[in-house]
């Protein structure tokens, strides 16, 4: 099978850590049967710079009718106001209609005993919806009768984005289930039943969060497939956040809102270390764009500093989302080979550079 994919580093060590994996991609051993043909497309800040548009039309029709999917690298967007400049990364979700951001939370020695470089043994899920809640960016500021100058900001839930969300974290129970059950038993982190955990705070937001609840439910209830082989259980956001750090190895695949799931991702990567080891997939019914969570990290840019494992296992996770979970079985643990060898960044304590730690992944999947 030929794969084409989309190649999008944009700017700062998104240059650096997309042609890394794309390197990483290209030493798949044959045996996977898998070839790739690579568009490489323009967007960022710097092309914004220099042709007054942070994403072409091009880029967008190129992805839209040529590809399989994507891989994105990182922006730098100005923290300050810039006239005509918006990001292109939010604006491609809308435009491939990229319901859900998915971000496995795995530390570095998942399954094979003790963790890593003191992380806590972690391999968990989180959904985030990605398309409403309150970025809607609905929001209004006035001055009451009173003199009090008051903002409003609109948050909207859907059931359908609530269901489709709820599906996919159904159907990802079931898929790392079975990734699971093709490899030897002390080596499952997870022992269980596929489980998915349901965020929310509709002892408060009765409406909207409950909405959220109860549609996710819904689908769970009418969906024997699901019904039958998933524990449902439900954590309200706080205590989610308290009983993540507390005890992450209770959780399998975890489905929030917007704005709660961008909160605890960003803490659950807190979890495994680096933010170069974490990666992420923006996914849609027809399209799925890998994407490491970092940012364009200028203070190392141009270096050999940055880490190309989030950028590595963005790819794999990408893999993963278009039902090649073989081949990214075998990224994953080509890295984690890696890095027990000793084969780190400076992020991570290590000297290598991001071509040796690429070559290394390179090496360890032969
Ligand atoms: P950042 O993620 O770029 O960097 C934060 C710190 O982590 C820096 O010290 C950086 O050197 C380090 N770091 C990040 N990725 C690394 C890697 N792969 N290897 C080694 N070290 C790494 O976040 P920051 O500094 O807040 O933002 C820099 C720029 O990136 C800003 O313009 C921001 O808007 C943009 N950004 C873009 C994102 C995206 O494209 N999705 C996400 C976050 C920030
Ligand atoms: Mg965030």
């Amino acid at each position: 099978r030929t794969l084409t994919l989309g190649l999008i580093p944009a700017d700062g060590i998104g240059r650096e850590v997309i042609p890394a994996a794309q390197q990483v991609l290209n030493a798949l051993p044959s045996s996977y049967q898998l070839a790739f043909q690579f568009k490489h497309c323009e967007a960022g800040f710097e092309h914004f710079q220099q042709h007054g548009t942070a994403l072409p039309q091009q880029t967008i029709d190129v992805l839209r009718q040529e590809c399989d999917g994507a891989l994105f690298g990182a922006v730098s967007s100005p923290s300050h106001k810039v006239a005509g400049y918006s990001s292109p990364i939010v604006a491609l979700r809308k435009h491939l209609d990229l319901y859900a951001n998915v971000r496995p939370v795995i530390s570095t020695t998942t399954g094979a005993g003790e963790a890593a470089m003191g992380e806590k043994a972690v391999d968990m899920l989180i959904i985030r919806e990605n398309t409403e809640c309150l970025y809607i960016k609905k929001e209004r500021q006035f001055t009451d009768s009173d003199g009090q100058v008051k903002a409003i900001a609109e948050r909207l839930i859907t059931q359908g984005a609530s269901e489709r969300a709820g599906r996919m974290a159904f159907r990802m129970a079931l898929a790392r289930q079975a990734v699971r059950e093709k490899q030897p038993v002390d080596q499952r982190r997870w022992t269980g039943p596929p489980k998915v955990t349901i965020v929310h705070k509709s002892n408060v937001l009765s409406i909207t969060d409950g909405l959220w609840r109860e549609s996710i439910r819904h689908v769970y209830e009418n969906t024997p497939e699901f019904r039958d082989q998933i524990a449902l259980e439900e954590q309200l956001v706080d205590s989610m956040v308290y009983r993540m750090f507390r005890e992450p190895e209770v959780f399998d695949v975890v489905v929030a809102p917007n704005l709660y799931g961008d909160i605890l991702s960003d803490g659950a990567a807190a979890l495994v270390g680096s933010l170069g080891l974490v990666p992420s997939a923006n996914v849609g019914d027809n399209f799925v764009m890998g994407e490491p969570v970092h940012g364009s990290a200028p203070d190392i840019a141009g270096q050999h500093k940055a880490n190309p494992i989030a950028a590595i296992r963005s790819a794999a996770l990408l893999l993963e989302n278009i039902g090649l979970s073989q081949p990214a079985s075998a990224i994953y643990q080509a890295v984690d080979t890696t890095l027990r060898k000793g084969f780190r960044t400076p992020d991570l304590g290590g000297t290598a550079t991001t071509e040796e730690v690429t070559e290394a992944v390179c090496k360890h999947l032969q």
